[in-house]
């Protein structure tokens, strides 16, 4: 792995994964994350996201892997300690109480002695578990493990903050409070990766994300940058569509039954639906809704694992030997 510098928190080049010979799980990803971003990476499951993770964290050694992470060659040990990492599957130790668990994490982390105990009281507060500090983890429930680990990812203040599947096993009040937790930790300035599943949460907190799509990264950007070709208003009238519709580009027609039909105008840009508006006033339509629509990131994630030629969805884990071509949708 060689030297470099970049300005990026993280900036990888050419990583490269190939397991026991014949799994190619990583194909020379590239991927630039912005420090003080939230960054989201998605892809279905055997994608290679935790194996990328692994890399980053030197759990796993690359084939090939160029880059940095916070400014430092991959790899490099003592950049790790400004790094939280939450592991997919992790395990605490059961025998311990949270706030034990904590402290133990604390040590590793070269926390002094002294703060130790204050610094993991108010993580535990933080993860909303602080009524639960004094119980043993084997009582802990699956997202309760999840919040303990986000803690403990914490814990050395880091300015990097990678977390697998960090809502894992999380129920609904859990992960808006994980999703304030890790706005909170932007607004302090902190980088961090992410890795879900679950879409319309990465929606919610990340301002760019990347689709990996057996070991390559199908797309990466901001959501705006990735939807902007489908960003359209449409507006839903009484009746037929006009004939004047269709003969008008960028305008087209859809009925939605007997009763009413979508006009839809292509672009972000509001000032032709005003025309179209005013011309359908004066035609005495009944106009029931205008709505600004671009592509979700659930869409974006379905036409990147759709194969265009063939409508297939790309299957769980990454062919020995297939040599996936690109789906088309690369930022
Ligand atoms: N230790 C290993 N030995 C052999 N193959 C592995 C190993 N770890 C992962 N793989 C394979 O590498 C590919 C990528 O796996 P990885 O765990 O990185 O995917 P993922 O995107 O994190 O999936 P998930 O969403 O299910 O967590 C898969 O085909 C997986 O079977
Ligand atoms: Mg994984």
């Amino acid at each position: 792995m060689k030297s470099q510098s970049s300005d990026y928190a993280i900036d990888l080049h050419d990583v490269r994964k190939i397991y026991r010979g014949k799994i190619h799980a990583l194909r020379d990803i590239q991927m630039q994350v912005h420090p003080g971003e939230i960054f989201g990476l998605l892809g279905p499951n055997g994608a290679g996201k935790s194996t990328l993770v692994k890399i980053m964290m030197t759990v796993v050694r690359p084939n090939r892997a160029h880059g940095t992470i916070l400014g430092k060659s991959i790899g490099h040990k003592r950049t790790l300690a400004r790094v939280g990492y939450l592991p997919e599957h992790h395990r605490l130790p059961s025998y311990l109480t949270g706030q034990q668990v904590l402290e133990f994490y604390a040590a590793l982390a070269h926390v002094p002695g002294g703060v130790r105990k204050k610094r993991s009281r108010e993580l535990l507060k933080t993860m909303g578990m602080d009524d639960w500090g004094n119980k043993k983890v084997s009582s802990y429930s699956k997202g309760m493990m999840q919040r303990i680990g986000l803690a403990q990812a914490l814990m050395n203040d880091p300015d990097l903050i990678v977390l697998d599947e960090p809502t894992d096993g999380v129920d609904p009040v859990g992960r808006r409070d994980i999703r304030d937790v890790l706005l909170e930790l932007r607004e302090m300035g902190k980088t961090i990766f992410l890795n879900s599943h679950l879409l319309s949460e990465l929606e919610m907190v990340c301002d760019r994300v990347a689709i990996l799509v057996q070991g390559e990264v199908a797309t990466q950007g901001t959501l705006d940058d990735l939807t902007r070709e489908s960003q359209r208003y449409e507006i839903i009238i009484a009746g037929t569509a006009p004939s004047w519709i269709e003969t008008k580009s960028g305008l087209r027609a859809e009925t939605l039954d007997d009763d009413r039909c979508k006009v839809i105008i292509m672009g972000a840009d509001p000032q032709p639906i005003q025309t179209v508006l005013d011309q359908l006033r004066q035609e005495n339509r009944i106009i029931l809704s205008v709505q600004p629509v671009r592509e979700t990131l659930e869409d974006l994630f379905m036409r990147a694992i759709t194969d265009p030629a063939t409508g297939e969805i790309s299957s769980p884990g990454a062919s020995p030997n297939s040599n996936r071509k690109s789906k088309g949708v690369r930022a």
